[in-house]
Formats: structure tokens, C-alpha cells, sequence
């Protein structure tokens, strides 16, 4: 791998103590570029900007799709990566999906891996804080005709983050968008999924609240996710996910929580269908225990409200209740607190 390092770090100009999610960049960047049905040597250089013509393929079509993932800073002093191997083939599920070419998984650990021991000192070492990790693939050959892109690049850019959100949630059962159908990119990590939902979530805030609940695009009936997270209920002391579909996205998070709870006995688990209705009626009768979204990015959140047609409901957001105690098996097993028996963590 090419390693061009820079003649001056930049990090002595970030207040580590206030870190914006996503807004301030680690000192490198690992590009590759594909072309003519091959891969290049991956290169490790200065983060910094790119060059293109306006008629750059992504700008047009959006074949672009990208991966979260996070490094800690672990007890013992050294750096684990959690999961990548997961977030490798996600990202040529999504590949496929969009047709764009898949990338060989040893590619992005070897330069995932690269990538975070050069920018190491940046890696956060506060509670809840890591160094959030963005690799991304976008088509990049320049014509506007409307086929697939022949060049494609990839590249990881890292970022130190804090807390996603501060604070609880409050959000609103969505029934008018969509944000995905059967059949559709749902399951995939591409931009359009999170463009394509900006304009939900500004209504819902001129509403009050913070984010959607996603509800199916048939009849608005089904939760499928949260904002840009999985999301999951405790009703009558379980723990209720609704299933993976090609309209929802395959959360590493998610898979991880699912493990541990399963694994470890902590409550019982319904990966199952759950209707608006039902949450409505367990939040009036009383037995809404708790409500979460779980991702990359904020890990765990506590949804504090959920508005329903012009009904608030309150949701408990206790400190000792499951979702915190979740969130504790999954920190301290990050951290090293406490044993990866699922080697989970990729460490150096
Ligand atoms: C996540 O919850 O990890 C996300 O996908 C959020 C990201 C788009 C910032």
C-alpha cells in the first residue's frame, strides 16, 4: 500500500473536549479507484480535497453507498476496531444492490486497519467517545448518460466523535413518507436512503420532534426503523426488534445487541413484525417499558417521546433499565472490560 503521510498534522487544532459528530477530519485517507473491472493498490494520503468535473457520475445517478463503523480506545492501551469484517460485507451488499462492483474484503481490512494505526493519537480516549469511521464508494467515470458508471472510487475518511445525540429523543409515527418499499434500496447503505429523508424529518421538526419512526410504505402500519437507526421496544419486560427485510437495514449494532441478549439471557427476544397499533396500545395501557434506536453512530437512543396523530406519548428513559443495561455489555466489551468471545474486536 502507497503511504504518503503529511508534512504537518492538524490535530493540535481540535478541541477534543468538543467534538460535532462528523464535522472534523483525521489527518489521512485511504483512496483506490477502480477501473477497466480492477481494483487499484489502495493509497494512504493526506485527507484533503478531490478533483472532478462537474459531470462526475455520482452528482447525476448517485451510485454511491457508504459504511459507519467505529475504533475505540481500549483498556490496555491498545486500539480495537469493532466489527469490521461485518461492515466489509455490507458495503458489497450494498454494492451489489447499486450495481457497483463488490471490493475484496481483504482490501478494506488491510486498509481500514492501516488507516486508523496512522491517525492513532486521534482516536478519543474520553467515555463514549471513538474515532467514527467512514469508508464510502461512488462512481466516478464523467458522462451524464444514464447507465451504470464504468470507474468507481472508494475511500475511508475518520473522524473523532463524541455522543451523537445529547440527550433523549422524541419522535413521531411517520404515515405519510416512505422511506424505502419492497423490492427497493432499503436494505442498502446508500446516500439516496438518507438524502431521501432529509425532507421527513425537517416536517416532523417544525413539529416538535427530533426524528420519524419509519412505518411501511403499504398501508403505514408496520415500525421498520427509527430515524437512521434500527429500532427496538420493551413490552412486558421483552425485548421486540421488528425482522430484516429488503426494506430494512441490516444493523451491525443491531446484530450485536441481538447476540449478547440471546447469548447472555438479559431479557427475552421477539424478532418480529409490530404494528403501530400494538405500541399505541402498550403505551396506553401502560406496559411500554422502553423504546430505542440502536446504530453505529449514537450506539443506543433513548426515545423519550413517541407522537401519534396528534398524541404524545411518554416513554420511561430510566439509567437502570434495559436499554442502558445493553448499552453497559456492549461499551464494556469494546472497551475490554470484559471478554470478547466473539472476537469481535480487531485490535493492534
Ligand atoms: C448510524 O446510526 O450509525 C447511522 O447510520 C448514522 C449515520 C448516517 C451518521
Amino acid at each position: 500500500m502507497k503511504i504518503t503521510k503529511t508534512s504537518k498534522s492538524r490535530i493540535n487544532e481540535v478541541d477534543f473536549s468538543n467534538l460535532v459528530f462528523g464535522t472534523q477530519f483525521s489527518d489521512h485517507m485511504l483512496v483506490a479507484e477502480y477501473s477497466e473491472g480492477k481494483w487499484s493498490e489502495p493509497e494512504i494520503k493526506p485527507f484533503g480535497p478531490m478533483s472532478f468535473t462537474p459531470a462526475m457520475h455520482t452528482l447525476h445517478y448517485g451510485q454511491a453507498i457508504f459504511e459507519g463503523q467505529k475504533a475505540y480506545y481500549m483498556e490496555d492501551g491498545s486500539i480495537g476496531i469493532f466489527r469490521p469484517d461485518a461492515n466489509a460485507k455490507r458495503l458489497n451488499h450494498s454494492a451489489r444492490r447499486m450495481f457497483m462492483p463488490e471490493l475484496p474484503e481483504d482490501l478494506f481490512m488491510e486498509g481500514i486497519k492501516a488507516l486508523v494505526d496512522i491517525d492513532r493519537e486521534w482516536v478519543p480516549k474520553e467515555k463514549d467517545h471513538s474515532l467514527y469511521l467512514r469508508p464510502f464508494m461512488f462512481g466516478s467515470s464523467e458522462f451524464v448518460a444514464a447507465r451504470p458508471s464504468e470507474k468507481y472510487i472508494f475511500c475511508i475518511l475518520t473522524s473523532p466523535v463524541g455522543p451523537y445525540y445529547a440527550g433523549n429523543v422524541k419522535v413521531k409515527v411517520e404515515e405519510t413518507y416512505t422511506r424505502s418499499a419492497t423490492g427497493g434500496v432499503g436494505s442498502t447503505k446508500c446516500a439516496g436512503n438518507y438524502g431521501g429523508a432529509f425532507y421527513a424529518t425537517h416536517q416532523a421538526k417544525e413539529e416538535g420532534y427530533m426524528q420519524v419512526i419509519w412505518t411501511d410504505h403499504k398501508n403505514h402500519e408496520l415500525i421498520e426503523e427509527s430515524g437512521t437507526m434500527n429500532v427496538a421496544f420493551i413490552i412486558n419486560d421483552t425485548f421486540i426488534t421488528p425482522p430484516l427485510s429488503d426494506r430494512i437495514l441490516g444493523g451491525i449494532t443491531r446484530d450485536s445487541i441481538l447476540t449478547l441478549l440471546r447469548d447472555r439471557n438479559i431479557v427475552k427476544v421477539e424478532e418480529r413484525p409490530i404494528k403501530v397499533e400494538e405500541l399505541v396500545a402498550a403505551a396506553e395501557a401502560g406496559t411500554l417499558q422502553e423504546a430505542f434506536g440502536m446504530g453505529t453512530a449514537a450506539v443506543i437512543s433513548q426515545i423519550s417521546t413517541i407522537g401519534f396523530r396528534g398524541t404524545d406519548f411518554e416513554v420511561g428513559t430510566p439509567t437502570d433499565g434495559y436499554a442502558m443495561k445493553i448499552k453497559k455489555e456492549l461499551t464494556d466489551l469494546r472497551s475490554g472490560k470484559t471478554e470478547d468471545t466473539y472476537n469481535w474486536m480487531v485490535k493492534f
